[in-house]
């Protein structure tokens, strides 16, 4: 560790007593379901892979890698689930370093590194499947939840509820997808095809409580032949992220950091905070870390309790998930929802890349800004903010997360 990294200075002292929080879930164990469980797997050819192993693929069995060179990365077959890592090499279909872009000073403008961990390369195109892993592999593995007879319910607006769905058909679990109406149709589509059972709930992307109304219902005429896995209150969603989206960071900052450079904050755009969870396992390893969770300006919900709506997919909306643990944010940084829309078209659309390249961006780059989609646009937006706002400079680097592409 370098002297700047053990320094005191501007972002040391933060040792508030929440430093060494990390997200629990519960590990009673039902050993009757949990027998059932094993033998199902069996039958089924179903491996669960360990949080080890999605951290680090060279732990995952040379059989499984194997078997993975004929299995494409959506394709619904059990082994994908050894996929479900920052690690996926899209070149060869096996794995390789972190999945990251480093969006250069030409662009950001300003003069500390920022750098993204890309979640397009996870199966179904986004990070959140790790997320909706996090809350089912848990209560699967405890006898919390009993495949030969409760189906697992995901409510969401968009990538948890794909994720979630597309992790109960590779661990042979059933699904119920609860979603708004007006979602698109090649999601609904998508959903079925992958044998979940589909409700459509009145409304759209903001319409998040009629979906939680329908789980009440549900739970109220169905029982306990459900599971409701509720991603903000679920610890098992931060989990996932402090066991294995922080480990990656700290992969990508020992390889890319020179001696004297320090990671100097973690930015991430807060939907159900999950993500954000990282940042209490990245302040274990670097305490002067500051951790800003992004949200919407036009919805500025820690900054000013909630109001208004926005087009940032995937953010907040109006509340406070319980598994947020607020003590461990430093910052709250709003992004103008007209900036991501406005920079989606410049870094997509042809004449916006021409203007980009004109301006000394380098082609490299430019040719790989559809790697992120419209909330990874509002955590670099937010990530520069951040930058600015603590004037960090050439030694400091600032991570954060292209949770899908476009
Ligand atoms: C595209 C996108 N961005 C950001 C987020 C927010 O992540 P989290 O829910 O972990 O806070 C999500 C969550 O679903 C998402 O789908």
């Amino acid at each position: 560790m370098s002297q700047r990294n053990i320094a005191s200075g501007p972002f040391c002292g933060n040792l508030a007593p929440t430093l060494f929080w990390r997200p629990q879930v519960s590990e009673s164990i039902i050993a009757d379901v949990v027998a059932r469980t094993a033998a199902r797997c069996r039958n089924r050819g179903i491996l669960i892979p360990t949080f080890a192993q999605q951290r680090d693929p060279r732990l995952v069995p040379q059989s499984v890698q194997d078997e993975l060179r004929t299995i494409g990365l959506w394709d619904v077959h059990p082994r994908n689930l050894f996929r479900i890592t920052w690690k996926n090499d899209p070149k060869t279909g096996l794995f390789g370093p972190v999945n990251r872009l480093e969006i250069p000073r030409e662009l950001t403008g300003v003069r500390c590194r920022i750098i993204g961990l890309v979640g397009k390369y996870f199966p179904t195109g986004a990070h959140k499947v790790g997320a909706s892993f996090g809350c089912l592999v848990p209560r699967l593995i405890t006898g919390q939840f009993d495949p030969t007879r409760q189906k697992a319910v995901w409510p969401s607006t968009g990538n948890y509820c794909r994720g979630g769905a597309f992790n109960s058909a590779l661990l042979g679990c059933d699904s119920i997808a609860i979603l708004p109406a007006e979602m698109s149709r090649e999601r609904f589509e998508w959903l079925r095809s992958i044998g979940s059972e589909v409700i459509a709930t009145p409304g759209c992307e903001s319409n998040v409580k009629e979906i939680y109304d329908k789980c009440h219902e549900l739970v109220r005429t169905r029982g306990d032949e459900i599971v409701v896995l509720n991603q903000f209150d679920e610890f098992g969603n931060g989990l996932w992220h402090y066991e294995v989206t922080a480990p990656a960071i700290r992969e990508v900052l020992e390889e890319v950091a020179g001696p004297s450079d320090r990671i100097a904050a973690y930015v991430s755009a807060t939907g159900s905070a999950g993500t954000i969870a990282a940042g209490d396992r990245l302040k274990t390893w670097y305490p002067w870390c500051k951790v800003a969770a992004a949200e919407a300006l036009q919805c500025p919900t820690l900054l000013r309790n909630g109001f208004g709506a926005h087009r940032i997919e995937g953010i907040g909306d109006k509340h406070v998930p319980w598994i947020h643990n607020t003590r461990n944010t430093d910052m709250v940084i709003a992004v103008d929802d007209a900036d991501p829309m406005a920079l989606i078209r410049l870094f997509n659309e042809p004449a916006g890349r021409e203007v980009l390249l004109r301006h000394g961006v380098p082609e490299e780059t430019v040719s790989k800004l559809d790697l992120l989609g419209i909330s990874g646009v509002g955590n670099l937006c937010a990530a520069i903010k951040c930058a600015k706002w603590l004037e960090l400079d050439e030694h400091d680097i600032v991570f954060t997360i292209f949770t899908d592409s476009m």
